[in-house]
């Protein structure tokens, strides 16, 4: 299988002519225990449901748990298979679920972290990740910053925000989309010729007056205008979208249109608001019985929001689906 040599390149490098072109999400967030399985695993039904091939990733190689949310046992094929060499196609490492259309790849269970995953294991990973034949892939990461979170997190086409209204999650989301931010310049920096640039302008940053993330921009786009612009164009295509877990009231929900409107304010990118999930005691019996929550309760609030998230997703694509 062909690896990326540089990690900045590699989705020009990969994502090239004969390759499936599988739609990426990834669901982010930056604080554990948000919900992003419950998240990446629901949209990876309903999406299948909808008639779309697609395939769960379970990137928390150190807690893999999507196998759980999808009430399906450990299978016996996983990441590591790959990672070590003895599987060479990671395809073959997507198995069914109980749902049709629906495989995941799991984590592994020898606890080794993505964190300490080498540069060249994970540039595998993500080149096996663009060949992987499917029409959503979907990648389930793990919580905090890791600059290999950040990397799965950047190399998707729509990168979900996950986040519960209590005040640690949205400070986490806030430093996680702050450290997909910087990462995503680090990517460009090099490539655009602004690395010493940048560098000087945050090595005085109160000087140069950086007072948010936005602000860097701004002034990249001031001593070079032709490079600033080029990474702008770069930057636009980061646009995080947000969906708010565990609300439980008007005020929970409308938290998503607060976060976005800082976004634009501190990192002067667009923050769609995806969609909320109510708080719903069914999850975690669902999750206790081990089944997926819509098969378990159906009549569960959580179908419609899931639903017209999935919906939402789907929309640019649905010309692909049978339904
Ligand atoms: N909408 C909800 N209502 C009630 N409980 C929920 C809801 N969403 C998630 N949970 C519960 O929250 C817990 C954490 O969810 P989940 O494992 O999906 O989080 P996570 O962000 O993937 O965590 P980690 O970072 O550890 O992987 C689970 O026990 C799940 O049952
Ligand atoms: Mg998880």
């Amino acid at each position: 299988m062909k690896t990326v040599a540089n990690l900045s390149d590699y989705k020009s490098t990969t994502r090239g002519t004969g390759s499936p072109s599988s739609i990426i999400l990834a669901v982010g967030g930056g604080k554990g225990g948000v919900g992003k399985s419950f998240l990446s695993t629901n949209i990876g039904i309903f999406l299948a449901n909808m008639g779309f091939n697609t395939i769960i990733v379970d990137c928390d190689l150190g807690a893999p748990n999507v196998h759980t949310c999808l009430g399906e046992a450990p299978p016996k094929l996983n990441f590591h298979q790959f990672l070590s060499g003895r599987l060479e196609n990671f395809e073959a490492a997507a198995v069914a679920t109980q749902f049709a259309k629906l495989r995941f790849i799991a984590g592994g269970n020898d606890h080794q972290e993505l964190a300490n995953i080498t540069i060249h294991d994970q540039s595998r990973l993500m080149s096996a990740i663009y060949t992987l034949n499917a029409d959503f892939t979907i990648l389930d990461l793990s919580a905090g910053t890791h600059t290999s979170t950040l990397d799965f997190f950047l190399m998707a086409d729509r990168h979900l925000i996950t986040l519960t209204p209590d005040p640690t999650s949205i400070e986490n989301a806030y430093r996680f989309m702050k450290a997909a931010f910087f990462r995503r310049i680090k990517r460009f920096e090099r490539q655009l010729g602004l690395e010493a640039l940048v560098a000087s302008i945050m090595a005085e940053p109160e000087k140069n007056e950086i007072r948010v993330p936005a602000d860097l921009l701004s002034r990249i786009l001031k001593e070079n205008p032709e490079a600033g612009r080029e990474l702008e164009k770069f930057m636009h295509h980061l646009r995080f979208e947000l969906v708010i877990n565990q609300t439980r009231s008007t005020k929970d929900v409308q938290l998503a249109n607060s976060v976005s409107t800082v976004s634009k304010k501190y990192f002067g990118l667009p923050a769609g608001v995806l969609g909320h999930l109510d708080y719903d005691n069914a999850v975690w019996h669902a999750l206790r019985k081990r089944r997926p929550l819509i098969l378990e309760f159906p009549n569960s609030p959580l179908y419609a929001q899931i639903l017209a998230i999935a919906r939402d997703l789907a929309s640019p694509h649905l010309k692909k689906a049978v339904i």
